[in-house]
């Protein structure tokens, strides 16, 4: 089938080649002339493990193609809408751009086009979009649509596509059911189970996933941080209780917090609608606070590990070495970073911090034009009193430390990934601690 997929970010362009290797035609389409150009030499806008591969291969294929015309080809009975939800005027998971890209979609297409969203709704994003297509209701007849919300990770997002837990397709009114039962027909060739409900229950669905993950890391992070004060080692906490079936071990890591363009604008979001409608929910609220508090913690941690008695204080003037920008490895999207928060309370406390990423340092500098950046590791930590590694990137676990220990003007690395070796910084004469492991 030829699908048109409007929005060439991180989702749009993992679901186009995913479609395209399901044999499906992908036409992709973005307001961003610049990205379309890109794209049409085949640079991906964003870094993800073998996007730029697969781009290239479906494009020479011709299974891929790229245009700045929002309005889809004829052939194609099918569009897809996976642009961004930022934080807007209206709160986190703005839906101003989906609405802009459906409208224009409802303007060019006739009643038997299905409209499929991707991108990730607010509680009320179904009712939104049913008054968009208000114009058609004289008529009698609309084009379907369907929401459709994507699950995956950046960093594996390909393998996410394609093995997904779920599909879960959306319809606003019962007669788009049958649109979201052929919306799942797409993904013919993947096995996962699937399901259709109505939209606003899926766009519930997708929220209190991310919150409900939110919520496993921020209670794996305040576990590090108790295991940190009786002795305890978080890993086997996290392994014994991830033992439990009903509890699972996955997303119970310990690390610097959550980031991404998911988790923390959805757990805001969530919280918001509740606080809105007046139902209690201090559960869902905590999560963010969670977070915050955790990451100020670290950069307490930091300063005590410098001088204990000082504590926040030991970090005013102290030049740290900040190892990783990414929100994660294998990206360089630095929405909500954590690293880039650690940055800023770092700076706040005093600290002058020196940040290096393999990837992530020019949309870092884009993010936080105030950060200082280094572009290796040497650089960054050439005349540091301390090394914070807030990134797990691979590159981290290979580091030669007797070499890097030399140009220090300190001795302290303090890993919250669990990423670096332990005993190659204790071997060049440097201390080492370790978030929630000692
Ligand atoms: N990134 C993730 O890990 C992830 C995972 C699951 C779901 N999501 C959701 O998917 C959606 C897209 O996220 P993303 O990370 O791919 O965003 P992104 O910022 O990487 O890309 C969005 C793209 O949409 C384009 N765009 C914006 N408005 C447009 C319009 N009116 N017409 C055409 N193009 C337009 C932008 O130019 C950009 O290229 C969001 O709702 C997000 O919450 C993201």
């Amino acid at each position: 089938m030829h699908l048109f997929l409007v929005g060439a970010g991180h989702v749009g362009l993992v679901t186009a080649v995913g479609f395209a290797k399901l044999g499906h035609r992908v036409t992709v389409a973005d307001i961003d002339a610049a990205r379309i150009e890109g794209l049409r030499g085949g640079i991906p806008p964003v870094f993800e493990p073998g996007l730029e591969a697969a781009i290239r291969a479906y494009a020479g294929q011709r299974r891929l193609d790229f245009t700045t015309d929002l309005r889809p080809p004829p052939e194609a009975s099918v569009s897809i809408v996976a642009v961004s939800t930022p934080t807007g005027r209206d709160g986190p998971l703005s839906t101003a751009n989906v609405e802009a890209a459906v409208r224009a979609l409802l303007d060019a297409v006739g009643p038997e086009h299905t409209i499929v969203v991707r991108s990730t709704l607010p509680v009320d994003g179904p009712a939104r979009l049913l008054a968009l297509a208000a114009g058609w209701a004289a008529t009698g007849e609309r084009p379907a649509i369907v929401t459709n919300p994507e699950f995956m990770r950046e960093g594996s997002a390909i393998a996410d596509f394609e093995t997904p837990n779920r599909i879960v397709a959306g319809w606003l009114e019962p007669r788009d059911h049958a649109a979201a039962e052929a919306v799942l027909a797409l993904y013919e060739g993947l096995h996962a189970p699937t399901m259709i409900a109505d939209a606003r229950s899926v766009a519930l669905i997708k929220l209190a996933s991310n919150v409900f993950l939110a919520a496993k890391v921020a209670y794996a992070n305040e576990l590090a941080r108790i295991c940190d004060v009786v002795g305890a080692d978080v890993d086997t906490v996290a392994a014994g209780i991830g033992m439990d079936t009903r509890i699972g071990r996955a997303f119970l890591n310990a690390g610097p917090g959550y980031g991404g363009s998911c988790l923390p604008e959805q757990a805001v979001a969530l919280s918001l609608v509740t606080a809105a409608r007046g139902v209690p929910t201090p559960l869902i609220d905590a999560v963010s606070h969670s977070n915050e508090v955790h990451q100020r913690a670290i950069v307490r941690r930091l300063g005590e590990l410098l001088d204990g008695e000082r504590g926040l204080a030991a970090l005013a003037g102290r030049r740290i070495a900040l190892l990783g920008l990414a929100f994660k490895a294998n990206t360089d999207d630095v929405r909500e970073s954590p690293a880039l928060s650690l940055a800023r309370y770092l700076r706040e406390a005093g600290a002058r911090v020196v940040g290096t990423d393999p990837r992530a340092i020019e949309k870092a500098l884009r993010a936080d034009p105030e950060l200082e950046t280094a572009d290796s590791v040497a650089e960054a930590i050439a005349g540091a009193d301390a090394v914070l590694v807030a990134t797990e990137w691979r590159d981290y676990a290979e580091l030669d430390w007797g070499a890097l220990a030399r140009s220090m003007a300190g001795d302290l690395v303090y890993d919250t990934r669990d990423i670096v070796v332990a005993e190659q910084v204790r071997e060049a004469g440097l201390r080492f601690a370790s978030l929630g492991r000692g």
